[in-house]
């Protein structure tokens, strides 16, 4: 019986949802960097891109477009932009609007792995939740950063995507 569920969680598809939160950005007034920075690195690990946003830092755009990939089936859903202190930023809150539980390890590796290449890492109140049937994480709106924060959490993304879309899984 254990070796079937090992089976089943091994083979599972990451389908990814990835949110720029972003005014600028949302505006027209900024390239979006982040959304394709986040885009190669989840096809590098082999998971599939199934849909893209760019939203203004606005707490409802950005629950609404969460629960809408949840929805059309992303396990994974990758937010970059809007996890610091400026007044603005509102990603964390968003997320803690709509989420079921907070998995608070994703934000504590992530902070610790960064604090080892910048101290402002320490900035960023990341976080990862289970969001209806989603894994969501809060990356920071720096591409280069999203990208190494995700790096930090990767092993953990499989078996959390499965529990969030309650595949049958096993430890
Ligand atoms: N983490 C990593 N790995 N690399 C970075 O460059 N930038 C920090 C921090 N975390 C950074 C990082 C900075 S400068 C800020 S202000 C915070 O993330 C919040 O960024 P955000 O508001 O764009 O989400």
């Amino acid at each position: 019986m254990t070796d079937r569920l090992v089976e089943v969680t091994t083979t599972v598809q990451i389908s990814v949802g990835i949110i720029t939160v972003s005014d600028r950005a949302a505006a027209g007034d900024y390239e979006d960097l982040g959304g394709p920075a986040l885009k190669e690195a989840a096809e590098k690990n082999g998971w599939q891109v199934l849909a893209e946003a760019i939203v203004p830092d606005e707490v409802e755009r950005i629950q609404e477009t969460i629960r809408s990939f949840s929805e059309q089936g992303c396990g994974l859903i990758l937010a970059t932009g809007g996890t610091g202190v400026a007044t603005r930023d509102v990603t964390p809150e968003a997320i803690r609007g709509v989420m079921r539980v907070e998995i608070p390890g994703f934000g504590e590796t992530m902070r610790r792995g960064s604090m080892k290449i910048t101290p402002n890492a320490i900035l960023s109140r990341s976080v990862g939740a289970v969001v209806d049937r989603s894994l969501v994480l809060a990356l920071p709106g720096k591409p280069s950063g999203a990208v190494e924060c995700l790096g930090f959490v990767v092993g953990a993304i499989p078996h959390a995507v499965a529990l969030a879309q309650r595949v049958p899984t096993s430890c």
